[in-house]
């Protein structure tokens, strides 16, 4: 019941206190779930109607100069398959994505010094030059400021860049010290200040997470008010420093993604390729957990399992581009329709 007092709380626009936070995440059985649940779909309903968007991803580079700990592009694995698409692949991708329906491509990619600012911004030119009508997203990590001003001015419309976690002890474990949790926080400051729908996110489960930096987490979220928000179970990569860490639990990341659309309202909330992988049906339960959003893998095939972050990362069925009329018929049959359409975030009502 006290838990269930608290989302009630938070479904008002209240605010919660760390450790209010905390104690929710920490304690909270299967019928406090259903509850969030139940009140995320109807929250989502409510601004979004049975829509679902979709978007097209496409991995166009596999390298990646980082190190962090739990990814299976780490620079330090040497096991890793690298490869990066021409722009010619690129564009094959968005014209196939285009004919299946898509009207949102994401292009991620590693942290990847073999493409430069340059042919990014020569790319992101060229795909909207053909697709005026479709949106683009980018997820290609940290840089400077300018540059994401280059990549703006390019016709990027959108920027996914997963803050991991919001506390700074846990970002530490997760990451090498060169990298700084502070620097990827300013980087979702200025990538909001230049004008792009802006989405962080963090994976459940990873190791060194605790009900206290989930709430920190939580907090950030209700703070920097992202557009999107992707969350989704850590699956450990066996070539990692973290390949014999246990996965993430998907009822915990059920019950985030609820807690989320609660609170966030209006915000662009997909069911990630991690649920779909780590749970039968998770693309689904996202859905019916208040997710609104779907990316199927719109890569070529030939190179989809080369994009490994994870042990068994899916890339067929529900979660490929080609399999978009299956996924799209088991959402009409829970009452959803998957809509054609950029899928742009807007003001709240
Ligand atoms: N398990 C789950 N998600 C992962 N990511 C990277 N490695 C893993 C993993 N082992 C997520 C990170 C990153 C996104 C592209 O993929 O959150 O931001």
């Amino acid at each position: 019941m006290r838990n269930q007092e608290v989302i009630d709380r938070l479904e008002a626009g209240g605010y919660l206190e760390r450790e209010e936070w905390a104690a929710l995440l920490a304690d909270f059985d299967e019928s406090d779930r259903l509850y969030a649940a139940q009140k995320a779909v109807a929250t989502a309903n409510r601004y979004f109607g049975n829509r679902i968007y979709i978007r097209g991803l496409i991995e166009f580079t596999s390298y990646c100069k980082n190190d962090c700990y739990y990814c299976g592009l780490r620079r330090s694995n040497t096991r890793a398959a690298r490869y990066r698409l021409t722009e010619e692949e690129i564009l094959t991708c968005c014209e196939t994505g285009y004919g299946l329906g898509f009207r949102t491509f994401v292009l991620q990619g590693g942290e990847d010094g073999g493409f430069s600012d340059e042919r990014l911004c020569a790319l992101i030119g060229a795909i909207k030059e053909r697709w005026p009508d479709c949106a683009l997203t980018l997820s290609v990590g940290e840089r400077e400021a300018d540059v994401y001003r280059r990549f703006y001015a390019a016709g990027a419309d959108r920027y996914l860049l997963r803050h991991e976690t919001a506390d700074a002890a846990h970002y530490g474990r997760l990451h090498p010290p060169e990298m700084s949790p502070d620097h990827r926080i300013a980087c979702l400051d200025t990538l909001k200040a230049i004008g792009y729908q802006t989405g962080c996110g963090f994976m459940v489960g990873s190791p060194g997470q605790t009900p206290e930096t989930l709430a920190a987490d939580m907090m950030l979220i209700g703070k920097l008010h992202p557009h999107m928000v992707g969350i989704g179970p850590f699956l450990p990569h066996k070539d990692t420093p973290f390949g014999r860490e246990r996965a993430g639990s998907c009822e915990l990341t059920l019950f985030l993604i609820s807690l989320v659309r609660i609170m966030e309202k209006n915000v662009l909330l997909p069911a990630t390729t991690a649920l779909g992988t780590a749970l039968p049906g998770g693309r689904e339960a996202g859905i019916l957990a208040g997710a609104n959003v779907v990316m199927p893998n719109l890569s070529p095939a030939g190179i989809r399992e080369k994009y490994a972050l994870y042990d068994g990362k899916k890339c067929t069925g529900a979660e490929a581009a080609e399999g978009i009329d299956g996924l799209r018929e088991r959402l009409r049959r829970l009452g959803y329709e998957v809509v054609s359409g950029r899928g742009d975030w807007k003001e709240c009502k």
